[in-house]
């Protein structure tokens, strides 16, 4: 699994540019002999188990945030735009990478005070001296991902996009785990696009299969840093969250208490997320049709949208293990 962790995590995979991620997905899905599917607007979409029954609706985010080139100077240098939710504090001296590979640096105007600082003060060098050079390689409107590396140390890893790609992953593990044979529901394994930008990929998908409960396998964030900006209870190591609430969902409390039901029943940590700022695919689907008791299942993750996201493989392996037994339950 650490294998396509890694692999995941370093693909090129911004928001609407799902492609690179997705292939990558495939390639697994071909080696269990899964059936698939890929949507108008590029989800991915996995069905098993017995279809003329209920259907579950497991949904990952395959993009990652970016940015956008808007405008190229006479000098070479590049302005950007954010594609979903960029820290703009962080961005100075930070590499980033655009599909083709052309490598660039984030550098920063003069500004008096730190509040000054915004998108429009900040710029990309690619290391271009006109721009005429610059437009050789990078054009308006490419997108471009944080460039850095995977580390691990002890059961923790460190890498830039494990939102969502460990959620990718986790998805992809319990379809290794799960055969028809234990599945009472149908279900549709999807890896869905541009949740970064405004949860815009479940929602179609979500209209189209019509499941009778959904779930988003996402991160969350954690409490249990130094000062945290907000005060949750999640902490990295302790289990797999569920969701509770976000800013995009009141989780249905029959999906919630099914979670509940099956961590406790075979053993698996667990704890209860109410995450004040941020949302999933479940804000998504559950107000697809006539609405869709939705639920989210999150793995405990430091340094959000950071080009070092930090998860625990042990709350790894537990989320693994939290939904594939999930899934052994009828709805
Ligand atoms: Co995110
Ligand atoms: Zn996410």
């Amino acid at each position: 699994m650490n294998e396509l962790i890694t692999k995941l995590c370093q693909s090129f995979g911004p928001a609407g540019r799902e492609d690179k991620v997705r292939s990558l997905i495939i390639e697994e899905l071909e080696k269990l002999h899964e059936k698939f599917f890929i949507d108008t607007l590029g989800n991915l979409v996995v069905t098993k188990g017995n279809q003329a029954d209920k259907k579950i609706l497991v949904a990952a985010h395959m993009d990652e945030i970016g940015l956008m080139v808007t405008f190229i100077d006479e000098n070479g240098f590049l302005r950007f735009t954010n594609m979903g939710g960029v820290f703009k504090n962080i961005l100075t001296g930070m590499k980033v990478i655009f599909e083709n590979g052309t490598v660039g640096v984030i550098g920063q105007e003069k500004i008096k005070e730190p509040k000054e600082l915004d998108f429009d003060k900040l710029y990309l060098d690619i290391g271009a001296r006109t721009r005429e050079e610059a437009q050789e390689k990078v054009k308006i409107g490419d997108t471009a991902v944080f460039l850095a590396s995977f580390s691990q140390e002890g059961r923790r890893i460190m890498a830039k996009s494990l939102d969502n790609r460990i959620g990718c992953a986790v998805v992809i593990e319990a379809l290794k785990r799960l055969s028809p044979l234990n599945l009472p529901n149908g279900v549709y394994f999807v890896f869905t696009v541009q949740e970064e930008v405004g949860l815009r990929g479940a929602r179609p998908v979500s209209y189209r299969l019509k499941p009778h409960y959904g779930l988003a396998v996402d991160v969350t964030r954690v409490g249990d840093t130094p000062e945290p900006e907000f005060k949750t209870s999640v902490s990295l190591g302790k289990g797999p969250a569920v969701k509770i609430k976000d800013s995009s969902v009141i989780c249905h409390p029959r999906v919630t208490s099914l979670m509940i039901e099956v961590a406790g029943k075979n053993n698996i940590p667990y704890q209860l997320e109410v995450l004040e700022k941020g949302g999933t695919d479940a804000g998504a689907i559950h107000l697809a049709r006539e609405g869709i008791p939705s639920g989210g299942l999150s793995i405990p993750c430091r340094y959000i949208h950071t080009p070092a996201e930090m998860v625990d493989l042990d709350d790894v392996e537990n989320s693994v293990s939290l939904l594939v037994e999930l899934l052994k339950y009828s709805w």
